[in-house]
């Protein structure tokens, strides 16, 4: 799973693709780089990030002797646009990391504002969570001229420069215009709302137009890329080949299609089976008991679902009250985005529901919700996977969903059922999940009572043909499947 072995892996795993990567150099760029830089007696370290693109990424930059631009996430190790070069583990190849140094008042404005308190809300179709404030958005703009201006001292025409996420909209046109000959890629790992929602941010324009700086654009799934073909249709007026996902442009074409990110699914499973983690799970469960244990893994965002699943969770106990004392809910939240408002007011109210569900329902024996609100490591929490009966991954929108995969490649015992939103990009795949609207709380908690009645073959069945999509479709096959076309 880390990259001990993985660049002769990942040349075996994407094909005729590493050809290209290891003659064209890959520039990534991203808001966040995968590695952070921590001051440390010894100088300055480098912590490898945990999220899936890294895990993903990590192995082809190194066969590519790729270079990685992005911002150093505010760690104080200020890196004041310094290249560094990541050269372990020994004997691998390496790739270099260039830091965009940005102010504290950008990071305020076009971060934390613009990125998280506009866009994130109003792609998640939280519209009524957006704030439109015209300082976040002329910093956004203006710090995404920073980067395309870094991509630009950085990049030459034979790189392959792949531009990640919301937080860089603007980039691939900023590079366009000043170097046609630069080819940028993007692909988005938020939905992607419809025209209706889309129309209400004030420089819904700028953001399309920025977008369409691209040689191609990547959305999760086919709803995504359709709504953003609505929109420019629609808000530019420009013409759309459907059928092809193709936007015409004068002089040139923008390729539109659907990509669904995923795992390193035998990293995950190989995880599963360790020592350690075996280990762990018997821990967990001598601890717990036979109590069924119900597992929720998120960064704490309104948009997962949290509260809602608390409240089905507690549906549930009044509804099956044989089963007081008889499961345990865990809620693993990873803190984040904590300067931002309403990420503070939602975890207060979190915080609340728990405690109150908890001394509602805690009679002689436990307390019904374990929480955790702690960044786990990879092992801590593959072995949560393991001894979860059922995960309840109930989203009320997002963009892919990878717990939801990373659950399925850890259930090795093939034991476990996936609850899972429909409002997850991963829905359209795990068909197999128990798929529930997370905002009926009644239904949700009669789907717990179906998971915990599902006799033992049909979990089988049912795992077993999510794991064999995840294994095929896995993060290789996610950046095959993108670049299938370049060559
Ligand atoms: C989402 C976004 C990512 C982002 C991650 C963590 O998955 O799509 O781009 O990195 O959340 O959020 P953060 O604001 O901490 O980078």
């Amino acid at each position: 799973m880390d990259s001990g072995g993985g660049e002769v892996d990942a040349r075996d795993r994407l094909g005729e693709l590493s050809d290209l990567f290891a003659s064209r150099r890959l520039v990534v760029v991203s808001n966040r780089l995968p590695y952070n830089p921590h001051r440390a007696r010894e100088g300055i370290c480098y912590i490898k990030g945990s999220g899936g693109l890294v895990t993903a990424l990590d192995p082809i930059l190194r066969l590519s002797n790729g270079l990685w631009i992005g911002w150093d996430g505010g760690t104080g190790a200020s890196m004041k646009g310094k290249r560094v070069t990541i050269s372990e583990p020994e004997g691998e190849e390496s790739y270099q990391l260039r830091f965009v140094d940005l102010t504290e008042k950008e990071v305020g404005h076009y971060y934390y504002g613009f990125s998280n308190r506009t866009l994130w809300p109003i792609f998640h179709n939280f519209i009524g969570m957006s704030r439109f404030n015209s300082v976040h958005w002329k910093t956004y703009f203006k710090t995404n001229a920073y980067f395309a201006g870094t991509i630009l001292e950085e990049a030459n025409p034979s790189d392959i420069i792949w531009v990640h996420d919301y937080h860089l909209s603007l980039v691939p046109n900023f590079i366009r215009y000043q170097n046609p000959d630069l080819k940028p890629y993007f692909f988005l790992h938020t939905p992607f709302p419809p025209y209706d929602t889309f129309r209400v941010l004030p420089w819904c324009k700028p953001i399309l137009e920025g977008l369409l700086g691209s040689e191609k654009i990547g959305f999760h799934v086919k709803g995504y890329a359709d709504n953003f073909l609505d929109c420019v249709e629609k808000i530019l007026n420009a013409p759309v080949d459907r059928e092809s996902g193709v936007v015409e442009l004068p002089g040139r074409e923008v390729k539109v299609g659907s990509h669904p990110i995923s795992i390193d699914y035998n990293a995950f499973r190989d995880t599963a089976l360790t020592k350690q983690v075996m280990k762990r799970a018997q821990k967990h469960r001598s601890r717990i008991g036979d109590r069924v244990v119900i597992l929720g893994v998120d960064r704490l965002d309104y948009t997962k679902g949290i509260k809602e699943r608390l409240l089905a969770v507690e549906r549930f106990l009044e509804r099956y009250s044989r089963y007081r004392n008889r499961i345990l809910f865990i809620q693993v939240a990873v803190p984040s985005r904590t300067r931002v408002e309403e990420y503070r007011v939602m975890k207060k109210e979190v915080d609340e529901t728990i405690g109150r569900i908890n001394g509602r329902f805690t009679g002689e024996g436990w307390p019904p919700i374990q929480y955790i609100y702690r960044l786990l490591s990879r092992e801590e929490l593959v072995a949560y996977y393991r001894i979860a009966d059922i995960a309840l991954i109930t989203p009320g929108r997002d963009g892919m969903n990878l717990i939801a995969k990373e659950y399925v490649a850890s259930q090795v015992d093939k034991q476990g059922v996936l609850i899972l939103s429909e409002f997850a990009g991963a829905a359209e795949e795990q068909t197999e999940a128990l798929l529930v609207n997370p905002y009926d709380i009644e239904t949700v908690s009669e789907t717990i009572y179906k998971a915990i009645k599902m006799p033992s073959g049909e979990k089988r069945a049912r795992m077993e043909k999510m794991q064999d999509l995840l294994e095929e479709r896995d993060i290789y096959y996610w950046v095959r499947d993108f670049f299938e076309e370049v060559s």
